[in-house]
């Protein structure tokens, strides 16, 4: 059972993800499949629209993707956007124009709001956004022309009697001045309802969750980032007891975390194993400075710990936290060329042979923050900054001992309650101390010091692929700096990191 849908089929546009971001804002559901996908696979008394999205292909070119017809008789509304109108056109006899040039931009059409379903209500002259080579030039039989520019005659095209309908340009993206309320004629053509929200979300869940795992057993790995505490409170909610989430400190958190993390959970009533292994995870690190090999010495030993400890629970399901874009990411679907390398528990349901339950799968950050809430998570746990798997030791370059580790969660923690203080925490997507493995002199009283530099981190990102450093105001900085040297035996000096990413990366290994 799922909520109502409009299938998006993606030819590889890089506004795909944008379309599903709209239909959601506007209350739809929206899923994306890859572009070889049949009509039977998308089939279903849940559809109740397809979109067919752009793409850089001609379609004009051999081996260009391609749409599986029956998917138009599938009794359910088509939008084709740019290469996903060339198709319709020209699989259903219409012409093209083979473009020698790309036309990328603004453009401004002539629409037809009186004979339009899609343009119903909106102006005649627009504003929209181009991003295309081919054009239709003339429309299959059947449709009609319901917007052109000078240089396109077919901007876009419709058979209002079967509901297909076509645009050549990206009413996705915030340039097309009518996109929104276009899609939105669209929905109401496919009789959506328009009730997509966080709330039915969890109800949803909840009801498939409970189908999928019945009277099983479920273990989940919750490090209190934001992705695991959700999932860890929807199958709280779906099954109660039967869920045992496992919690591995390894000796690597901000300062206090198990114990933050406890706080935030109690309410709840969670089944969780805390489980401190920082002995493990730090005799293992020992005299070992090589980044690369710290991370395989945290991630080997974190599949060991968690392994061990979960096996104990003899689950039947291995709950994650993946979210909808992990699951593009590493799909390749939208065109996202990144594949995310820091699955840190990467390959675990394979090893440890068990199903996996994950309920975030078809979420957004924004949404499995919205769910959060409304599933009683306090705002300040659902609005934390991440947090790398292998958690300080990326902000400890040089040998990692225990007093280093002890001295940079004492800067840090002075930091993130400055920040928090100032009201900067949530004007910054990511912000954090590091301990750099170098000893500068300082002045301290009457004496002479020789202790380590302490560096500020701090970046507003969208999808933390690039980065911009935040510009933290100077008496800010002046304050967390003065209190870090005073506070914080082994720190005599503090700097700012100033770089963005790229050329650096946000963290420092
Ligand atoms: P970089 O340093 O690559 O970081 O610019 C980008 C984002 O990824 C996080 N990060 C990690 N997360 N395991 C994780 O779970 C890792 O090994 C890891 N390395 C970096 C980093 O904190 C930032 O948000």
């Amino acid at each position: 059972m799922h909520h109502e849908r409009i299938a998006i089929i993606d030819y590889g546009s890089q506004y795909t993800r944008l379309i599903t971001r709209r239909l959601r804002e506007l209350g739809a559901f929206g899923l994306v499949y890859n572009s070889g996908t049949s009509a039977a696979e998308i089939a279903g008394a849940d559809l109740k629209g397809v979109i067919l999205s752009g793409g850089p292909n001609s379609v004009l070119e051999p081996g260009a993707p391609e749409l599986d017809m029956a998917i138009l008789d599938l009794g359910v509304p088509i939008l084709g956007i740019c290469y996903g109108q060339q198709i319709l056109a020209r699989n259903l006899g219409g012409q093209l124009h083979r473009a020698t040039s790309r036309e990328y931009g603004k453009a401004e059409i002539t629409a037809s709001p009186e004979t339009s379903l899609l343009f119903e209500g909106l102006p005649h002259a627009q504003q929209v956004w181009m991003s295309h080579g081919d054009h239709v030039e003339v429309a299959p039989e059947g449709f009609a022309v319901t917007a052109k520019t000078p240089g396109v005659p077919v901007a876009a095209m419709e058979n209002a009697a079967r509901r297909i309908y076509g645009i050549q340009f990206h009413p996705e993206v915030t340039h097309s001045a009518q996109g929104t309320p276009l899609l939105l004629n669209f929905l109401k053509s496919c009789g959506m309802a328009l009730d997509w929200n966080a709330g039915n979300f969890i109800e949803e869940k909840v009801r498939a969750i409970r189908q999928q795992v019945g009277d099983g057993t479920v273990v989940l790995g919750l490090s209190g980032g934001v992705d695991s505490s959700v999932a860890a409170l929807l199958l709280h909610k779906a099954i109660g007891k039967r869920l045992t989430c496992v919690f591995v400190d390894h000796g690597l958190m901000r300062k206090d975390e198990m114990t933050q993390v406890q706080a935030y959970f109690a309410p709840f009533e969670l089944n969780v194993r805390w489980i401190d292994a920082s002995d493990e995870f730090l005799g293992a690190l020992q005299d070992v400075t090589d980044p690369e090999r710290k991370r395989k010495i945290i991630g080997g030993k974190f599949i060991e710990v968690f392994e061990r400890e979960a096996g104990a629970v003899r689950a039947d399901f291995l709950g994650q936290g993946t979210t909808y874009p992990d699951v593009i990411e590493s799909s390749g679907i939208g065109g996202a060329i990144l594949v995310k390398s820091h699955h840190n528990v990467g390959g675990l349901p394979e090893r440890m042979k068990l199903k996996l339950v994950e309920p975030l799968r078809e979420l957004f950050k924004d949404e499995v923050r919205a769910t959060g809430l409304a599933l009683g998570l306090p705002e300040e746990m659902n609005q934390r900054h991440p947090f790398p798997g292998p958690g300080l030791a990326v902000r400890l370059p040089g040998a990692i001992t225990r007093e280093r580790v002890a001295i940079l969660q004492n800067a840090d923690a002075i930091f993130l309650q400055e920040l928090r203080e100032s009201g900067w925490y949530a004007k910054t997507s990511q912000a954090f101390a590091v301990l750099l493995p170098v000893q500068t002199v300082g002045i301290m009283g009457d004496e002479r010091t020789y202790e380590a530099i302490c560096a500020l981190r701090a970046v507003t990102s969208e999808d933390f692929m690039t980065a911009d450093w935040a510009r933290l105001p100077h008496d800010l900085l002046e304050k967390i700096a003065q209190r870090i040297v005073n506070e914080v035996k082994g720190i005599n000096r503090v700097v700012f990191d100033i770089t963005s990413k790229p050329p650096a990366t946000i963290e420092y290994e």
